[in-house]
């Protein structure tokens, strides 16, 4: 594991109560960072760190007046936001369908959240990013978006591929106030979204379609998206990271 110092940086991670986000927080927290967390579960009790490296906020991320005033509540408190982690998302397996019949408004639910959530984000960090010269953000696309599903969830593989349109339009707008920003699309990653898959023999099947033979543990994200946010990614912007074990090879 590369070691990254976050010492005197501050992270906003939105869905820091799930799998992926809560992960991209504890490194951020252990490499010495301050971390201003949004989600709509409580707060989870295994986060690493001092309770003054981190501000909680349980709340919904399409309201973007909350949204505003949790990130500017972070930078009045810690000092500047340097890293904008958009991790938050959904996937309703019950109630997402194929484009020809989902109820509308499901579809502009699942919108509002894991896409239009992330405008509000960056429309609130992007000025104190700008305030103190510059930032790195890094946005949870998925490889469904890339290569289709056999039981269709339109709006929500619709929706992360406009994560990646995003991504790329704040990397080019950004890249001359020393912003960078990049997209991660993840393959099949055991957290709670997948609770499906919560019994040994559904996990083995779904592991023997990846070419390197696993699901991924939420740290192998997390570490990718740490690496996105960190100095060592310094010359990186407007990529799309696929994490996937190999899956789109198939
Ligand atoms: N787990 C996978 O297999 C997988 C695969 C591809 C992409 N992804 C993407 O990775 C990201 C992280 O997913 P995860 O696997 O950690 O899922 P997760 O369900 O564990 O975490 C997502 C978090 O987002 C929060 N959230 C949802 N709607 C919200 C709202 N309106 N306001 C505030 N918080 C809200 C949830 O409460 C939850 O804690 C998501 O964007 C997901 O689409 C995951």
């Amino acid at each position: 594991m590369i070691a990254f110092d976050f010492s005197s940086r501050v992270a906003v991670i939105t869905g820091a109560g799930g799998g992926i986000g809560q992960r991209i927080a504890n490194m951020i927290l252990k490499a010495g960072g301050s971390v201003v967390m949004i989600d709509l579960k409580e707060e989870p009790g295994d986060l690493a760190g001092l309770p003054e490296q981190r501000l909680y906020a349980q709340g919904d991320l399409t309201d973007q007046a909350f949204v505003t005033a949790v990130i500017d509540e972070g930078a009045a408190r810690f000092g500047s936001i340097d890293h904008l982690a958009n991790v938050a998302g959904v996937l309703w397996f019950d109630r997402d369908a194929s484009l020809l019949e989902i109820d509308l408004d499901v579809w502009d639910e699942i919108f509002e959240i894991n896409l239009k959530s992330m405008v509000h984000t960056a429309r609130a960090a992007v000025p104190h990013m700008r305030r103190t010269g510059g930032g790195t953000m890094v946005h949870f696309s998925t490889t469904q978006c890339l290569r289709g599903d056999p039981v269709p969830q339109d709006a929500y593989s619709t929706a992360k591929a406009g994560v990646g349109a995003l991504s790329r339009s704040l990397a080019s707008q950004l890249a001359s106030y020393n912003i960078r920003s990049n997209a991660i699309y993840p393959g099949l990653t055991m957290t709670p979204l997948q609770a499906r898959w919560g019994i040994p023999e559904k996990r083995a099947e779904i592991a023997r379609t990846v070419p390197l033979g696993r699901i991924a543990e939420p740290d192998e994200l997390a570490s990718a998206a740490v690496f996105l946010l960190s100095e060592g990614a310094s010359y990186i912007t407007g990529i799309d990271l696929v994490v996937d074990g190999g899956l789109l090879l198939k």
